[in-house]
């Protein structure tokens, strides 16, 4: 089947969207991995598309079917959803809404077993896919990034802004019932300031996420 649509306010433009964890593996079977549904980044991706965008999602390891008229990438860890973002690139947008692992461990090449102990893991720092996109050459010309915070909510991600040069940045405040839940309390901290949204169903905020990029491009805010 197939149906005709308006061309929406983001026909033409490509939009990036990173949802879900990353998850890194310890051994063949087992894995260190991130609290996220990917329930946010998917809404996401989805109204973008409704409102005409192209958009690839690359999404790490969840239970959700692809939104309507969005392209999919499916990855695990944190270097997989690099590779698949700086291979999608170049985009008019990026939003990078990814629970992203930190750190990731040398994995054993075979199954770790309990009656050898508790394994002792040698850690590093994953690559930050946000703050090397904001340094690319083929940076998108609108940078979103999300912060999931449980104190000091604004001025964590106003200094997370600055920190890692995107241009807007949602300030999620995970203190309460988010993880996995359906409504998120989010301030948009954009270089305009701050904007405060009720809290709201995930969808609802997807909604006016998309909205405010396309008023973006259209030359408004
Ligand atoms: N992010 C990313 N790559 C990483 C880590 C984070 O792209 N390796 C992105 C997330 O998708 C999000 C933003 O950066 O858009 C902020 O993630 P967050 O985990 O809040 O930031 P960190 O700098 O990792 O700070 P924290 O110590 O609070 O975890
Ligand atoms: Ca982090």
């Amino acid at each position: 089947h197939f149906r005709t649509r308006e061309p929406g306010p983001l026909a033409g433009r490509h939009v990036i969207v990173t949802a879900g964890p990353t998850q890194e593996p310890i051994d063949p079977v087992r894995v260190i991995a991130n609290r996220s549904s990917g329930k946010q980044g998917f809404a996401i991706a989805g109204q973008l598309a409704d409102l005409g965008a192209r958009v690839t999602l690359v999404a790490g390891p969840v239970a959700l079917d692809t939104p309507d008229g969005v392209d999919r990438i499916d990855v695990e860890t944190a270097e997989q959803m690099q590779a698949a973002v700086a291979a999608a690139l170049p985009a008019d947008a990026a939003v990078l809404v990814a629970a992203v692992a930190d750190w990731r461990v040398a994995a054993a090449a075979g199954k770790l077993k309990k009656a050898d102990g508790p394994p002792a893991l040698t850690w590093s720092e994953n690559p930050d896919i946000l703050a090397g996109l904001a340094r690319d050459p083929r940076r998108p010309a609108l940078l979103v990034g999300f912060a999931a915070e449980t104190s000091d909510v604004v001025a964590a991600a106003t200094a997370k802004r600055a920190r890692k040069g995107c241009d807007w940045i949602v300030a999620n405040d995970v203190s309460g019932d988010v993880m996995g839940g359906d409504r998120n309390a989010v301030h948009l901290i954009t270089p305009d300031g701050l904007e405060s949204w009720d809290p709201a169903p995930k969808a609802e905020v997807a909604r006016r996420l998309a909205r405010r990029i396309a008023d973006h491009f259209a030359g408004r805010g």
